[in-house]
């Protein structure tokens, strides 16, 4: 952890603040960052007091302005490309899978791989100024750390089709319009209110947050059906659980609920 070079970390009881930091390349995602950001995610995925995770960009400028465009000069062939592709992509499903929720507080250049790490969080919170696209066209290249997909299934297959043709960049808020940021605030106040949500969230029972992710996050890639049986499973599992008798109690005895993730 502390020898991470290009990733901050703060922590409160209940949630982690990474902080993407490679500032003067506008947190271009290296490699090197890739797999710190891999350890981060196990270390997040592991710590049971880590209930909810934010990311968020170093600067006034950029959450991640993508693919780190300078280690592409070393890329000979296809398979290595194809590669690294596997590798972002790997990083971006742990990401989109973790049981915990994880905000994306993004606070300026969310384009190429920036881009697609925020589509994988739970909740985009995004500053007034913050910028989302898909420019790889621009350098004769396609999204490659899942962008042509995830994209397509929150906007939609034409829009996606538009942004990642030309390369276009969203507003804040008509990425809000479009439904893929929950919230624009002012710069200013980005951080606090992903802070202040990590921590709404981190108080709420563990156990049922995460049965919902995952059956919005599986339901959504099966059909109707199936996905109510997944969904009538999820609610099944949650009467078994300690959590769903103190929310109940609590409920009835007219107090706060305290779940223990149990
Ligand atoms: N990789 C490496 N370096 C980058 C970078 C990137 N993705 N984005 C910006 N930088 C560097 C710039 O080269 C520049 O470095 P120098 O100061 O050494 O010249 C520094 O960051 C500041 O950037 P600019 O001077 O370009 O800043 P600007 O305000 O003029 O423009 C920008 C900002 C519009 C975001 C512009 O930097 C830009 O277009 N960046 C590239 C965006 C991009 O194409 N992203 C997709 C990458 S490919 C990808 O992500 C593939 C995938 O799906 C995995």
């Amino acid at each position: 952890m502390s020898n991470w070079k290009n990733i901050m970390l703060e922590q409160e009881e209940g949630w982690a603040l990474l902080t993407l930091s490679r500032p003067k390349v506008l947190n271009a995602l290296s490699r090197e960052l890739l797999d710190e950001l891999n350890e981060a995610v196990d270390w997040v995925e592991k710590t049971d007091s880590i209930r909810v995770l934010i990311l968020t960009g170093d600067g006034e400028k950029a959450f991640v302005a993508g693919a780190d465009i300078s280690e592409f000069t070393q890329i000979e062939h296809a398979g290595q490309a194809e590669e690294l592709a596997i590798k972002g992509q790997t990083l971006f499903n742990r990401i989109e899978n973790l049981p915990k929720p994880v905000i994306m507080a993004v606070n300026g250049y969310a384009l190429g791989g920036g881009c697609e790490l925020a589509l994988c969080g739970d909740i985009i919170l995004a500053s007034e100024h913050a910028r989302f696209g898909q420019p790889e066209i621009n350098l004769g290249i396609i999204p490659g750390y899942g962008g042509t997909q995830r994209l397509a299934r929150v906007v939609g297959k034409n829009m996606a089709k538009y942004l990642c043709m030309t390369g276009e960049m969203l507003t804040a808020a008509e990425a809000h319009r479009l439904g893929l940021v929950q919230k624009v605030l002012p710069a200013s106040e980005l951080l606090n209110e992903a802070k202040s949500l990590a921590k709404q969230l981190s108080q709420k029972a563990p156990l049922a947050i995460q049965w919902i992710k995952k059956s919005i996050q599986n339901g959504l890639d099966i059909d109707l059906k199936t996905g109510l049986q997944l969904e009538a499973s999820y609610f099944g599992l949650c009467f078994d659980t300690e959590d769903r008798i103190e929310g109940v109690n609590a409920f009835l005895e007219k107090r706060p609920p305290r779940f223990k993730g149990k």
